[in-house]
């Protein structure tokens, strides 16, 4: 782990944002609980990301399925036949890893050179630097690129060929190691399903197996002739959804970024065949528009296309964010055609199928679908708000501060009200009416303890983007500090004006 990701990891515990599930029994991997600031982000998001979605479309609509659902969903769907990672254990560490995750690591150290001789020379050549002519000129960059690519093409190959055998090769031929011990004794690789299985109390054996979900997605393709139908939608048309979903996941790993139970949000989008291509590029941008609402800047954010198309879809790309590991695939937007609608119809034997009145037929939908992991999301906010700096103290000396630059509107608390002093009870029963009269209208926080300056450090910690603070002034004129996490500029305004500032600021209608 970098010391940046490290020190984001641990300030998400001590600040109470996320621990590790079932810490006093040692943890359990890959599974995390969300603490009191942690479930307040996460809920925000989940707002920011319902509101663009559902609330800003008229022809976009939510459900909330269950996690159970009938064991003949995810034959259809092909998960379980198709839903399958590949491992390798290493017989020295007796360790398990992604056969295909290793390749990947590999390419990104290679991304990683040729990114570093890239920097190397703008910073040699200034302005006049032409990167893309760099790319397609320095031989060292070129040959990065080359091997990149070559190694990318023939994982996709094999995964797609089902060709584990060369996948082992091509571990042996790139000389990887396990990270973990450096041992180069490696198993064959075999191809391992993701799903969780679970019993049904009233049916034994098989026929009572069902799964937790691997994706809420199918929860939506089952209900879509239900929900066409209640709210009388004319393609297109969407149907969104946020809820758990779970993966046994071989390694689970760089902390909420690969998790065994995780939330995800899910939009499926219903279209007339032939106009999917439209309609997935038109997702493509507003997906990015979002991310970039939110104060992710461009540099942190790109477009992957998949290398190996997903059993269901004709076209597939990846919105990678740079996390503090690197750029990795934070949303996918997939064009699944018609795979789930048609394989339902199939196996369920009830039509699944539209009727068009533009062109007078009936067609299975085709299906364009926006699919995001709020957990990532989560730590995507998390690594591009952590900031450390030096900031002036209260006797106008550097200091350094951890703060969290949230976007206010997704902010956990969004004032905190704070007593000058705590054993003042004229400032305190101040303080409390005021926290009393805005506590309805967003969440704050009151804190008498400690001194004022670690107080503001608490509030900066977490986030939160105005500290009011009620001194002996309050008290003759009705007026109060307002204090800008970002700016730290203190203000003086009447306590008749605090809703109107900090209402002002937190809107979500900032972000749209
Ligand atoms: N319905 C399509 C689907 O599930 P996916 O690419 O497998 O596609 C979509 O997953 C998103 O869910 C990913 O982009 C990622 O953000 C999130 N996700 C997937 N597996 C995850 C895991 N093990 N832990 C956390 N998030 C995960």
């Amino acid at each position: 782990m970098s010391d940046l990701f490290k020190n984001i990891v641990s300030h998400s515990k001590e600040y109470g944002f996320i621990f590790q599930s079932s810490e006093i029994y040692d943890g359990l991997g890959g599974v995390y609980d969300y603490g009191p600031y942690g479930v307040e982000l996460k809920n925000n998001i989940k707002d920011y990301w319902w509101k663009a979605m559902v609330h800003n479309h008229e022809n976009i609509v939510g459900i909330d399925a269950a996690i159970l659902m009938h064991p003949d969903t995810w034959k259809a769907s092909g998960h379980v036949d198709a839903f399958n990672d590949p491992l390798i254990d290493n017989k020295d560490s007796k360790k398990r890893y992604r056969a295909d995750v290793l390749i990947e690591d590999y390419i990104a150290k290679i991304e990683a050179k040729a990114e570093k001789e890239i920097a190397k020379a703008r910073k040699r050549f200034g302005d006049d630097f032409d990167e893309e002519q760099y790319r397609t000129t320095n031989p060292r960059v070129m040959r990065y690129l080359k091997q990149m690519e070559d190694i990318s093409k023939r994982l996709a190959h094999n995964l797609k060929q089902n060709d584990l055998e060369d996948i082992k090769l091509l571990i042996e031929e790139l000389e990887i190691a396990d990270p973990v011990s450096g041992s180069r004794n490696w198993t064959e690789v075999r191809q391992f399903n993701l799903m969780f299985s679970t019993q049904l109390g009233n049916i034994a054996g098989e026929e009572g197996k069902l799964y937790l979900r691997p994706e809420t997605a199918q929860g939506i393709f089952v209900n879509f002739l239900n929900v066409q139908k209640t709210t009388r939608q004319k393609l297109p048309f969407g149907i969104a959804q946020i809820g758990k979903a779970f993966r046994n996941e071989i390694i689970a790993r760089q902390f909420i970024f690969r998790m065994r139970e995780f939330e995800q949000m899910e939009m499926q989008f219903f279209v007339r065949p032939g106009t999917e291509m439209e309609w997935y590029n038109y997702w493509k941008e507003m997906r990015m528009k979002w991310h970039r609402a939110i104060g992710s800047s461009a540099d942190s954010l790109r477009f992957h296309d998949h290398d190996n198309l997903a059993h269901y879809a004709n076209a597939a790309v990846d919105i990678q964010f740079q996390f503090p590991f690197g750029f990795k695939e934070l949303e996918g937007i997939h064009s699944r055609t018609d795979f789930d609608l048609g394989a339902h119809q199939e196996l369920s034997g009830k039509k699944l199928q539209y009727f068009d009145p533009e062109i007078n037929e009936n067609y299975v939908p085709y299906v364009v679908e926006t699919s995001i992991g709020l957990d990532r999301m989560f730590l995507a906010v998390l690594s591009n708000a952590y900031t450390e700096e030096m900031v002036p103290d209260a006797e106008g000396n550097e200091a350094e501060r951890t703060v969290l630059k949230l976007h206010p509107a997704i902010a956990p608390v969004k004032c905190a009200i704070l007593p000058l002093l705590r054993n003042k009870p004229e400032l305190t029963e101040k303080a409390r009416t005021i926290f009393d009269d805005v506590k309805f209208a967003f969440n704050c926080q009151y804190d008498e303890k400690d001194a004022i300056g670690r107080r503001y450090r608490r509030q900066d910690a977490i986030g939160t983007p105005y500290c009011i603070t009620i001194d002996f002034d309050t008290l003759k004129d009705d007026t109060v500090t307002i204090r800008d996490r970002d700016t730290l500029a203190q203000e003086r305004i009447p306590i008749s004006r605090i809703r109107e500032i900090v209402e002002q600021k937190v809107d979500f209608r900032q972000l749209f």
